[in-house]
C-alpha cells in the first residue's frame, strides 16, 4: 500500500466471528445513514465469501435491526450472465438474503445483465446518477454519448461498500492488467476479463473510493499471500488492483480470519 495509507485491520479466530462482526457493522452503517439521510445505500459484493454474511443478516437476530424500507441495495459488480444463472451475484444474493427480507422491490437496484455489457454499464451508471444526483438529469448518459466528466468531489458516496479479494488481487471486477483500472471518468464500466473468460460490469476504483465506509471480507488460507502483498507489499496496482482502493475520505476496515492473516500476523 502507499505508505501513508493505513486501513484498520481486524483479525477473527474463525469465519463465523468475522461474519458476526460484519453483520454488526452493516447494522450500524444502516442505522447511522438512515438517521442522518433517511436512507442507507450499500453496494454488495459477490463471490462466495459474503454468502454467510447475507444469510446472517436474514436471520431473526439481525433482520429486524435494519430498516429495509429505507435501505437501497446495489452491487459492486456483476457477471454478464442472466439473473438466474449460477454465476450471478444477484442470484446468490437473492437466494441468501433478498428472498428472506422485507426490502421493497424498488429498493433493489439489480445490474440488468439482460442487455449487452456496455449497455448494462451505461444503464447502471444512469441508475446510480438518478439515485444519487436526481437533479442532474443532464448527467444521464445517452447511448454512445461521451461519459460526462466529473471531479472526484462530484462522485456519489455509498454509505457502505462491501468488498472481497480474489487470490489474484482483484476486487469487485477490477482485475489485473485490465483497461478499467485506469478509468477515471466513468462510475461503471464493462470489460471482458480473460482470466475468467467472461464479461463483467463493475464500479470503477474512483467510485469505490468515494464511499463513506468500505468493509473488506476476506477469509481462507488461499488469500493469505495476496492479503500480505496487498497490505504490506510494494505498491503495484496493475498486478494487485485491490491496492487501488484507498478512499479519499471514507473509513476502511479489513475483516480477516486467522487463515487469511497468517502471512503477516507478526506485523500486527
Ligand atoms: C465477484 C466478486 C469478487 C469477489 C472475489 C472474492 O463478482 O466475484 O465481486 O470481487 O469478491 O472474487 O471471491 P470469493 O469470496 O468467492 O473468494
Amino acid at each position: 500500500m502507499i505508505s501513508n495509507f493505513k486501513p484498520e485491520i481486524v483479525i477473527f479466530s474463525d469465519r463465523a466471528a468475522l461474519m458476526r462482526d460484519a453483520a454488526r457493522r452493516f447494522v450500524t452503517c444502516a442505522r447511522d445513514a438512515i438517521q442522518t439521510n433517511r436512507r442507507f445505500a450499500v453496494a454488495l459484493s459477490g463471490g462466495a465469501t459474503p454468502r454467510e454474511l447475507y444469510a446472517l443478516l436474514a436471520t431473526p437476530e439481525f433482520v429486524t435491526q435494519i430498516d429495509w424500507t429505507h435501505t437501497h441495495l446495489f452491487w459492486g459488480d456483476e457477471r454478464a450472465v442472466p439473473p438466474h444463472h449460477p454465476d450471478s451475484n444477484y442470484r446468490m444474493t437473492h437466494d441468501t438474503l433478498l428472498s428472506k427480507i422485507p426490502v421493497p422491490s424498488q429498493n433493489v437496484h439489480r445490474i440488468r445483465t439482460e442487455l449487452p455489457p456496455e449497455d448494462v454499464a451505461r444503464e447502471y451508471e444512469n441508475e446510480l446518477r438518478a439515485f444519487f444526483q436526481p437533479q442532474s438529469t443532464q448527467g444521464l448518459q445517452r447511448k454512445n454519448s461521451v461519459p460526462s466528466v466529473f471531479s472526484v468531489a462530484d462522485l456519489p458516496n455509498f454509505d457502505l461498500i462491501l468488498l472481497g479479494l480474489g487470490s489474484n488481487g482483484h476486487t469487485a471486477s477490477l482485475f489485473p492488467h485490465t483497461r478499467v483500472l485506469r478509468e477515471t471518468e466513468r462510475w461503471v464500466a464493462s470489460e471482458y476479463i480473460d482470466a475468467v473468460k467472461m464479461w463483467r460490469i463493475t464500479l470503477t476504483a474512483p467510485m469505490i473510493n468515494a464511499a463513506k465506509n468500505i468493509v473488506w471480507l476476506v477469509a481462507g488460507a488461499d488469500k493469505a499471500e495476496t492479503v500480505r502483498e496487498v497490505l504490506y507489499g510494494a505498491y503495484r496496482p496493475d498486478d494487485l488492483p485491490a491496492q487501488l482502493i484507498q478512499p479519499t475520505h471514507g473509513q476502511v476496515v479489513w475483516l480477516l480470519d486467522n487463515e487469511a492473516s497468517q502471512k503477516f500476523k507478526d506485523k500486527s
